[in-house]
C-alpha cells in the first residue's frame, strides 16, 4: 500500500491543517496553524496540490488566493455554520445607510459574502487591520462576538454588529468557567460570548493562545478541544484544565487521515469557484494579507 508520503510526492501535494482537526491529522500535516497563517502559507507553497484539512471556507480561501493550484478537501462537507450567518441583502442595506461604510468580513464567511466585502480579517489580525482603516462606520460580519470584542477597543469608530455566532464557542458557559477557575489562568478565543471574555486573562486566536500559554503553569482554555494536541506537544509539563463540556467543531471533525489519503489517490473533493466570484473575493483577502502583515 502506498504511504501518505509517497502519495504526496507522486501528486506533488502538501497538507495544511487547522489546530481544531483531530490529533492524527495534526501529526501528519506539513503545516498547522490558525486561519491567518494557513491563508498566508498557502500563497508561499510551490506544490501543485494543496489538501486543506479544516472547514470549507478555509479551502475556499486557499483556492481564491491560488487559482492555479488544485485544492482538495478531505471531506468537502466539513463546514462552518457561522460562515453563512449574514446575507448579501443585509450588506446592501447597510451600504445604503452609510456613505463611508467599510464591510469588514471575518474570514469565516462564504466566498460570495467576500465578494461584497472591503477587507477580510481573522481573529489574529482584526484589531490591527481595523486600526488601519480610515472609515468611521464599519459593518463587522458575520460574528457578533468577535465584532463586540473589536468594538470595545475602538471608541472613535461606529462598529455595527451582525447577529452571527459560532455555535461551538457560543455555548461555552461563563458560570461553568467561574465555578472551575479557582486561580487558574483563562485563555479564550474571541468567538466566546462577552461574559466569558470579561473574565478571561487573555483573548486571542488559536496561535496567539498557543504562544500565551508559555506564561502560565496551569490554565483553562476556552476554545475548540483540538488545540490541546499542539498545547500538550509544546508544553508537556503544564497543566491544561479542560471544560466540563468539551467544545467540539463538527465540521473540523469530519476530516480524517484516511480521507486525506483517499482524496490524494482519487483527486476528488476539489474546490471549484467560478472566475467572477474568485476575482471579486480575492480583493478583500489580498487586502487582509497586505494590512495584516
Ligand atoms: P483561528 O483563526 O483563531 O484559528 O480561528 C478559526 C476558527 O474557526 C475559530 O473558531
Ligand atoms: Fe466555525 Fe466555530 Fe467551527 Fe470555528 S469552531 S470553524 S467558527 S463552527
Amino acid at each position: 500500500m502506498e504511504t501518505l508520503s509517497q502519495l504526496k510526492k507522486e501528486k506533488d501535494a502538501v497538507v495544511l491543517a487547522h489546530y481544531y482537526v483531530d490529533k492524527e491529522i495534526q501529526e501528519i500535516a506539513d503545516y498547522i496553524g490558525d486561519s491567518f497563517y494557513l491563508a498566508k502559507k498557502a500563497t508561499e507553497l510551490k506544490e501543485n496540490t494543496i489538501v486543506m484539512a479544516g472547514v470549507y471556507f478555509m479551502g475556499e480561501s486557499v483556492k481564491i488566493l491560488n487559482p492555479s493550484k488544485k485544492v482538495l478537501m478531505p471531506d468537502i462537507k466539513g463546514d462552518c455554520p457561522m460562515a453563512h450567518m449574514v446575507t448579501i441583502e443585509e450588506i446592501k442595506r447597510k451600504r445604503a445607510e452609510y456613505d463611508d461604510l467599510a464591510v469588514v468580513t471575518y474570514i469565516n464567511s462564504t466566498a460570495e459574502i467576500k465578494t461584497h466585502s472591503d477587507v477580510c480579517v481573522t481573529s489574529a489580525n482584526a484589531l490591527k487591520i481595523i486600526g488601519k482603516l480610515k472609515n468611521k462606520n464599519i459593518f463587522f460580519i458575520p460574528d457578533r462576538n468577535l465584532g463586540m470584542h473589536v468594538k470595545k477597543q475602538f471608541n472613535d469608530k461606529n462598529i455595527i454588529l451582525n447577529d452571527g455566532f459560532c455555535p461551538v464557542h457560543e455555548y461555552i458557559d461563563s458560570s461553568d468557567l467561574k465555578r472551575i477557575k479557582n486561580g487558574s489562568a483563562l485563555l479564550s478565543h474571541p468567538e466566546c460570548r462577552q461574559e466569558v471574555l470579561e473574565i478571561s486573562d487573555f483573548i486571542g486566536s488559536t496561535s496567539q493562545i498557543l504562544e500565551e500559554a508559555d506564561k502560565y503553569e496551569e490554565m483553562i482554555i476556552a476554545t475548540e478541544e483540538g488545540i490541546f494536541s499542539e498545547l500538550e506537544k509544546r508544553y508537556p509539563s503544564k497543566n491544561f484544565r479542560k471544560l466540563p463540556t468539551p467544545p467540539i467543531c463538527a465540521g473540523m471533525k469530519k476530516q480524517s487521515v484516511n480521507k486525506i489519503i483517499d482524496v490524494l489517490k482519487n483527486g476528488k473533493n476539489e474546490i471549484e469557484i467560478d472566475d467572477n466570484t474568485r476575482r471579486k473575493a480575492l480583493i478583500p483577502l489580498r487586502r487582509m494579507l497586505e494590512l495584516g502583515n
